[in-house]
């Protein structure tokens, strides 16, 4: 995916949150954001989703101009996947019917090609044996990966990710992590949110780290995992590594 950014600002009533941030990369095709609390990261995936209009600035987003109207963001929108940290499914209906929704409401799909591809992407993901199943009968681990299975059923352009294992036991990070690196192997873009430091690390081909308002530090991984040179940078990397060593 290819983004541009310039002069990028972000206001909620007076607190900005992101102050005059541009960047410029091509061919990026997984984008990892880390980064303290309350640093912006959020905002930032939001506003490439469509879902936030920004206070000043432009931005690109492959040939699509992010505009204020929310006509033409809710348009966009279309072309996205957006999955969060969790408990993010319609909880009365079952799996199945959570990945026909969007299909058939948003996507204008027939009932029946809808549910022959969700079928098939559950297949895929060795899912299908939940098909029938609400999310309070699924464990953390398949819930988000139905919600997984949901964002890439309407084929998006790229996939945008919150956290997707934050909310999670432990036990069911490893398995949500093997899907979405599953899917990107397959060709599937991403932009992704994480604290899953060792993941960022081999699945990521450009890192950015957001606090005090913008991006503090970029690069390839390993430029900002073993030779950052930012002490922003390495004072989070210990903080979040301390335990991990
Ligand atoms: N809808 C909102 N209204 C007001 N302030 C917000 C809103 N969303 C986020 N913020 C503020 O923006 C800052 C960045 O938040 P966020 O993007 O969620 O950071 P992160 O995801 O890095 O933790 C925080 O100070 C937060 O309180
Ligand atoms: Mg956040």
């Amino acid at each position: 995916m290819r983004l541009n950014i310039l002069d990028m600002t972000k206001e909620f009533g007076n607190h900005r949150v992101l102050d005059s941030v541009s960047l410029y990369l091509e061919d990026v095709r997984s984008l990892v954001l880390i980064g303290p609390s309350g640093g912006g990261k959020t905002t930032f995936l939001r506003i490439l989703a469509g879902l936030e209009p920004i206070t000043s600035g432009e931005i690109m987003v492959n040939d699509h101009r992010l505009s204020c109207s929310e006509e033409k963001l809710l348009e966009y929108r279309k072309h996205i996947g957006m999955v969060y940290q969790a408990y993010n499914l319609f909880p009365h209906l079952s799996a199945l019917e959570n990945i026909i929704l969007p299909l058939t409401r948003v996507h204008g799909m027939t009932k029946r090609d809808a549910e022959d591809h969700a079928r098939s992407l559950l297949k895929r993901f060795h899912l299908e044996e939940h098909a029938a199943k609400r999310p309070v009968a699924l464990s953390g681990g398949q819930q988000q990966r139905i919600a997984i299975c949901r964002a890439v059923a309407i084929k998006p352009e790229f996939l945008l990710l919150d956290e997707p294992t934050s909310a999670l036991d432990p036990e069911y990070t490893s398995e949500v992590l093997d899907l979405i690196r599953e899917l990107h192997e397959e060709g599937m873009d991403l932009i992704l949110v994480t604290h899953e430091m060792g993941f960022a690390h081999s699945a990521a081909d450009y890192v950015l780290f957001i606090s005090d308002g913008g991006i503090s530090a970029q690069g390839s991984p390993a430029e900002i995992f073993e030779q950052s040179e930012n002490h922003r940078v390495s004072r989070f990397l210990d903080k979040v590594l301390k335990y991990t060593k």
